[in-house]
C-alpha cells in the first residue's frame, strides 16, 4: 500500500533510526541542572508515552511472570531521585573509584528509563514457569535468547520514540545499576536483569554546560555494508558487498 499524508515514510523512519546516537552527557555534580517543574511537565509524560510504545516490541515466548506476559520490565526514575541518587552513590557505594561517571551522569539527565529482563532459566533467578524442569536444556537457553532478544527490541523502540522527540539517550550497561544492591534499593525484583539504563536528556537542557561524548563505536561502522551477505542458491553472480 502506497503512504499517505497521513503515514509515516520509510525514508522518515531511515532517517530517525539513523539520527538516533549515543550521547553520553557528563554533567557537573556540584552545580545544579536548571530543570524546573514546567520543563518536567512537558518531557516526564513524554517519556511515560515512548515507553509505553516501546512495549509494542515483538516477544515470541510468554514469560507469565506475575501475570505479565512481556520478557521486560521498565523502571523509571524522574530527574529528582537521579540527583538523589547522584548526592548518595559513594554513600550506597563504598566500593568505587572516586571518578565514576554516574553521578555526573544522573546530574544531567531529565529521567532514567531501567529496562530489565526475565530470564527463565539462568540460575540465580527466580520464578521460573512452572514446568519448566520439562523444558529441555538446549531449548531453555534458546528461550532465554529470545526473551533477551525481545527485550533488546523494545529498547531500540524506546531510543527511537525518544529520540523523535528530540531528547537524548544513551544506552549504557548500567555500571552499578547492575548490582543486586542497587536494584533492591531501587524495588526492582530479583527475578529481573538489567539490560539497559537508558539515560534521557531533555531538549530545554542541552544549552547547559555538560561534557557530551558520543558513542565509543560511533565510527566504527562498516561503510560498506561488509555484514550483508546476498544468499543466492541458483549460483549466479553474488554480491558480497551492498554499497
Ligand atoms: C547492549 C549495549 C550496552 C551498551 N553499554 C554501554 C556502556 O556501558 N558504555 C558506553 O559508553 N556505551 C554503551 N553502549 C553504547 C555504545 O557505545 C554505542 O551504541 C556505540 O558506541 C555506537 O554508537 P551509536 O549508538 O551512537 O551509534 C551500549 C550499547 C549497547 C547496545
Amino acid at each position: 500500500m502506497e503512504p499517505t499524508c497521513a503515514q509515516t515514510t520509510p525514508a522518515q523512519i531511515a532517517e530517525l533510526v539513523q539520527r538516533r546516537q549515543t550521547m553520553k552527557v557528563l554533567g557537573d555534580v556540584t552545580a545544579k541542572l536548571k530543570l524546573d517543574a514546567q520543563v518536567a511537565g512537558r518531557n516526564d509524560p513524554k517519556v511515560v508515552e515512548a515507553i509505553k510504545v516501546a512495549g509494542w516490541a515483538p516477544f515470541h515466548y510468554d514469560r507469565g511472570v506475575n501475570g505479565i506476559a512481556e520478557p521486560w520490565r521498565a523502571h523509571v526514575l524522574w530527574h529528582q531521585d537521579c540527583q538523589k541518587i547522584a548526592a548518595e552513590f559513594y554513600n550506597w557505594f563504598d566500593d568505587v573509584k572516586p571518578g565514576n561517571k554516574l553521578p555526573s551522569m544522573l546530574s544531567a539527565c531529565g529521567a532514567l528509563v531501567l529496562v530489565t529482563w526475565l530470564p527463565q532459566f539462568r540460575p540465580g533467578f527466580n520464578a521460573p514457569l512452572a514446568g519448566s524442569e520439562e523444558v529441555a536444556k538446549e531449548n531453555q537457553v534458546d528461550i532465554d535468547d529470545e526473551h533477551l532478544a525481545a527485550s533488546s527490541a523494545m529498547v531500540q523502540n524506546l531510543l527511537l520514540l525518544l529520540t523523535a522527540h528530540s531528547m537524548g539517550t544513551y544506552w549504557s550497561s548500567g555500571g552499578q545499576f547492575r548490582t543486586r544492591k542497587m536494584l533492591d534499593r531501587l524495588g526492582i525484583g530479583s527475578e529481573e536483569s538489567l539490560l539497559a539504563a537508558v539515560f534521557v536528556e531533555y531538549p530545554e537542557t542541552m544549552n547547559q554546560p555538560a561534557q557530551r561524548l558520543p558513542g565509543k563505536q560511533r565510527q566504527s561502522r562498516s561503510q560498506r555494508f561488509e555484514w550483508i551477505r546476498e544468499v543466492n542458491l541458483s549460483g549466479g553472480k553474488q554480491r558480497s558487498n551492498f554499497d
